[in-house]
């Protein structure tokens, strides 16, 4: 942790690495991703509704931007093992992407009941040369995937980097993981300037598991109080069902891999199992940046319940054509718990593509 603390910000802030790491953004990735202005979803909700669409990255969601940046770091440092843990999935096929780019060997760490809900991904890090251990403790999902993962780098401090895909863990990492991604909303900054003639929206929406597609969407709007921040966290069956991974509405401040934030936990401080259908969602902590946040009430925090969430991404897909994963379905999710103004521009992040959650849309359709 000394090592990274010492390096991170030296590193990110060189020119030579700033020069290799937007070249990368650009020419691989596929940035700046587009900022769309999704006319019948506006019309829909009675406001100017875009969507920063960081499903199309390339490999579908925006964790690439901080695994471009990681691993760069990582060479840096002179690591030659890539660790890292996953959800959904899609920040694993991120890390095994980034790795094999750079001929660097990658084992993920993934829940049993994460390998099965989102085996695409799976099969995708395989062919893509990493390792996946399936975690069998705990309820089988991120938690489990992110224990596994530290006590990992524990035991191998010397040669391993650890690429953790939220902005959460122990320090440096919020704070890395968050500058990261900050290129979301220095795009956004831009976009909007050129199509709307002002450099802010009056409302931000993004959805958080550990909360990176937030931090990005958020970071460079964060001090000016001209914008709404709206987070939108899994429900899961219900808040009060037991069922959720609501964590701001339901965590006390505790600790969790490292991190003082809020965490759903009993009254002896036990880390409780949470619950939620989308796997990148599913995590009883939340990045501190967050719970800061909410605390100040600089951000409203809206829990989005299963069912809710799948409603929104068959709406998406409907109206305008966009399978939206199921993590940036609980941001969509959002707008229906919101009134706006017409005149009112939002700007809300599709943090990935639906394509890995296709049986569980399928599984789960609502009734027409
Ligand atoms: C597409 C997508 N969106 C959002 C998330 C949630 O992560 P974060 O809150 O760090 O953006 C994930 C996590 O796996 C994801 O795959």
């Amino acid at each position: 942790m000394e090592d990274l603390k010492n390096n991170y910000l030296k590193v990110l802030q060189s020119d030579d690495f700033k020069k290799e790491f937007e070249q990368l953004l650009r020419d691989y990735v596929g940035r700046p991703s587009p900022l769309y202005l999704a006319n019948r979803l506006s019309e829909k909700y009675g406001c100017k509704i875009y969507l920063k669409r960081e499903d199309l990255n390339h490999t579908g969601a925006h964790k690439i931007n901080n695994t471009v940046g990681q691993i760069l770091l990582a060479k840096r440092m002179g690591k030659k093992r890539i660790i890292a843990e996953t959800g959904a999935g899609q920040h694993g096929v991120a890390t095994a992407t980034v790795c094999a780019l750079m001929d660097l060997e990658c084992i993920v760490y993934m829940g049993k009941t994460d390998v099965e809900r989102q085996h695409i991904n799976v099969e995708k890090m395989k062919m893509l040369g990493a390792t996946v251990v399936p975690v069998t403790s705990g309820n089988m999902t991120l938690k489990d995937a992110t224990n596994e993962a530290i006590r990992d780098w524990c035991c191998h401090p010397a040669d391993t980097f650890y690429i953790i895909g939220s902005t959460v863990g122990p320090h440096p990492y919020p704070d890395m993981v968050a500058r990261l991604q900050s290129i979301i909303s220095e795009e956004i900054k831009k976009q909007l300037l050129e199509k709307e003639g002002r450099n802010y929206p009056d409302y931000l929406i993004a959805c958080v598991g550990g909360g990176s597609n937030a931090a990005g969407t958020i970071y460079h709007f964060i001090d000016d109080e001209r914008i709404k921040i709206v987070l939108a966290e899994a429900g899961g069956k219900g808040v009060d069902t037991g069922l959720t991974a609501a964590t701001i509405q339901l965590g006390k401040t505790g600790i969790i891999h490292g991190a003082r934030t809020y965490v759903i936990q009993s009254e002896d401080g036990q880390i409780e199992e949470p619950y939620s259908i989308s796997a990148g969602l599913d995590y009883p902590g939340i990045g501190p940046i967050h719970a800061n946040l909410a605390a100040q009430r600089r951000a409203t925090v809206i829990a989005i319940n299963d069912d809710e969430a799948i409603e929104a991404a068959y709406e998406l897909t409907r109206i305008e054509g966009i399978i939206p994963a199921l993590e940036s379905a609980h941001a969509l999710g959002a707008l229906k718990k919101m009134s706006f103004k017409p005149e009112d521009v939002v700007v809300l992040t599709v943090s990935g593509r639906g394509d890995k959650d296709i049986e569980t849309y399928l599984d789960n359709a609502p009734a027409q």
